[in-house]
């Protein structure tokens, strides 16, 4: 196993989370790649752990902190670290120690470009990105939102710690019509995923509904609302911690549009 920075090569693999072969990756869409060009020049760095046969098999992703969707300041962020868990594809390549690797890699690569610490965020639960991972690997819990936690691992004692961005607005609910927002920033491909259905669905159910997006990838949106990666339909929170189906997500908006008496 090798640890190399992203090349030209690795891109489409990158932005699909290394899972050319599912479908689901391709309904994504593209925009995880033009959010690739915008934050390239934002200092976005990314790690790629390639197999024998060079094939990308782990990743890990961070940026300084500023440009990330918390608070902090002389840190990088990491926005997700996956190491290819499925049997499709390259097939599973987890517990092999693979993602201590790419951790130690990032951490080696922002001490040498002067950051102060690397942050990340993870799921108090035993599913997806676990904090009690990186905990494992020598990161202390600095904030908790729910069942998100931040974690960090400073290098200094003078480091400023960072924090999460609290929610402080939410969509409204107005009488007579139906309105979906989606807040997405860009890097996460599920979330990508979760709006361009959303986005089908209102087209296939005769646009009915309003729909909304807002880029927080852009930092006057993240501040005004405290929401990074989001669905709403009308003021209710949609949970797409696993992308939902199309059927679930036309159900969920037949729901709504049903109660208001627009269907
Ligand atoms: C969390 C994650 C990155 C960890 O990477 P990994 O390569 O599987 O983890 P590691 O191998 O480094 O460490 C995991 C275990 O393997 C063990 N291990 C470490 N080196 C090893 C080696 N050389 N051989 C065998 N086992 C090893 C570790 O001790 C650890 O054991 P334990 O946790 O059971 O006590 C990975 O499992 C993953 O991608 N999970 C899903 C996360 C996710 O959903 N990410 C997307 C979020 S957007």
């Amino acid at each position: 196993m090798t640890i190399i920075d992203l090349t030209e090569k690795y891109e489409n693999s990158y932005c699909m989370c290394l899972e050319e072969w599912s479908d689901e990756m391709k309904e994504a869409g593209g925009y995880k790649k033009s959010w690739l060009e915008k934050k390239k020049k934002k200092g976005l760095r990314v790690k790629l752990a390639l197999n024998e046969e060079k094939q990308p098999v782990g990743m890990i992703h961070y940026v300084p902190i500023e440009e990330a969707p918390v608070m902090g300041k002389d840190l990088y962020y990491v926005y997700c670290i996956w190491v290819h868990g499925y049997k499709e594809g390259v097939g599973n390549y987890q517990n092999r120690g693979i993602g201590r690797e790419l951790l130690k890699a990032a951490e080696e690569d922002v001490k040498a470009l002067g950051s102060k610490g690397l942050v990340a965020w993870g799921i108090t639960l035993p599913f997806f990105m676990r904090s009690k991972w990186f905990k494992k690997n020598g990161y202390k819990s600095i904030d908790r939102n729910g069942i998100s936690e931040l974690v960090w691992k400073p290098f200094s004692s003078d480091t400023e710690p960072p924090r999460m961005i609290k929610q402080s607005r939410k969509p409204d609910n107005r009488r007579g019509e139906v309105n979906v927002t989606c807040f997405r920033d860009g890097w996460c491909p599920s979330q990508n995923l979760v709006c361009e259905r959303m986005k089908r669905v209102i087209e296939d159910t005769g646009r009915v509904a309003g729909y909304t997006e807002i880029d927080t990838e852009d930092r006057d949106n993240l501040m005004e609302w405290g929401i990074s990666d989001a669905l709403y339909i009308d003021s209710k929170l949609v949970n797409t911690g696993r992308p939902p189906s199309y059927d679930a997500l036309k159900k969920k908006l037949e729901k709504a549009l049903n109660k208001k008496g627009l269907v």
